[in-house]
């Protein structure tokens, strides 16, 4: 195995699209993502595809830069250099708004939910459905109820329960729902799973899964190898800001993993896993 990145494009310069990698155009395509705040460089040069109906697993030890790039991705932050591709046309994210408009939606581990409102509201925050001046409670209800389901979430009791009621995985689950409601064609979440037992992380992966079955692209950050091995069809690694390697699953193991995360580099190659992965 070479210990560089599998995506490094040299030929990329500013403003022209790098050739295609080959097969199909990702959903969404990093080229050179620089950033640093005062004397720490965040990121270095990061590359990376996020294709559509994949899971890609972002990991990386603690401060390799995970969260600042799926920040730079959200729009919370702004690369200081570096290229960022949606559906083939270059943009320029300024805004988190700018992010959610293109269909991008961050579940974050804490904040992604209004403790003090149910589950319908949360799930049409800011985008509240009027029909002449009153709030449209019944067709928001309605979409949130089938939008559960369609993800086959069956634990929540009532949608009108306040979220501060429920367990971590069904937080998880409804702000993975709400993503569903809103057409995102990109969700990022940082550590799902990091607060959450043994049959909540079972719940909340498989809701990822299904996501991917839709052909949503996921981009998740963890640093548990069960999870990333779990549920992902690619593998991206961090190591000190920069993009070590980006590779299917299979092409990776768990000591491989933890061999980039922890070196950057790793020499070894895949050993055969009796359950394929
Ligand atoms: N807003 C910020 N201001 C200054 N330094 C930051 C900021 N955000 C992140 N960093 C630094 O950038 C590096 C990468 O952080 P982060 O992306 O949060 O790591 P992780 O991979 O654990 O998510 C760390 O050294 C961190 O201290
Ligand atoms: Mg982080």
């Amino acid at each position: 195995m070479e210990d560089t990145t599998d995506q490094v494009s040299p030929g990329a310069s500013a403003g022209t699209a790098p050739a295609p990698t080959g097969g199909a155009e990702p959903l969404l395509r990093l080229r050179g993502i620089s950033k640093s705040f005062g004397p720490v460089q965040a990121l270095s040069e990061v590359d990376l595809d996020v294709p559509v109906g994949h899971v890609t697993a972002l990991a990386g030890d603690n401060g390799a830069g995970k969260s600042v790039l799926i920040k730079c991705i959200a729009g919370i932050h702004a690369p200081d250099s570096g290229q960022m591709w949606w559906e083939g046309s270059q943009v320029h994210l300024h805004h988190p708004r700018d992010a959610a408009a293109l269909g991008i939606e961050t579940v974050y581990q804490d904040l992604a939910l209004c403790d003090n409102l149910d589950i319908v509201e949360n799930m049409f925050l800011g985008r509240e459905r009027v029909r002449r001046i009153a709030l449209d409670e019944e067709s928001m209800e309605q979409s949130a109820k089938d939008t559960l389901r369609s993800l086959a979430v069956t634990t929540v009791r009532s949608i009108r329960q306040p979220v501060a009621s429920l367990s971590g995985g069904q937080r998880q689950s409804v702000a993975i729902a709400k993503a569903v409601l809103w057409n995102s064609k990109l969700v990022i979440m940082d550590e799902p799973t990091a607060a959450l037992g043994v049959a909540q992380t079972r719940m909340v992966l498989d809701l990822v899964r299904r996501l991917a079955d839709r052909g949503v692209a996921v981009l998740i950050v963890s640093h548990n190898m069960n999870d990333v091995f779990e549920v992902a069809d690619r593998i991206a690694v961090l190591h000190l800001g920069r993009m070590t390697a980006v590779r299917p699953v299979a092409e990776m193991d768990r000591q491989i993993v933890v061999d980039l995360m922890t070196t950057g580099a790793s020499t070894r190659s895949v050993q055969a896993r009796p359950d394929g992965r």
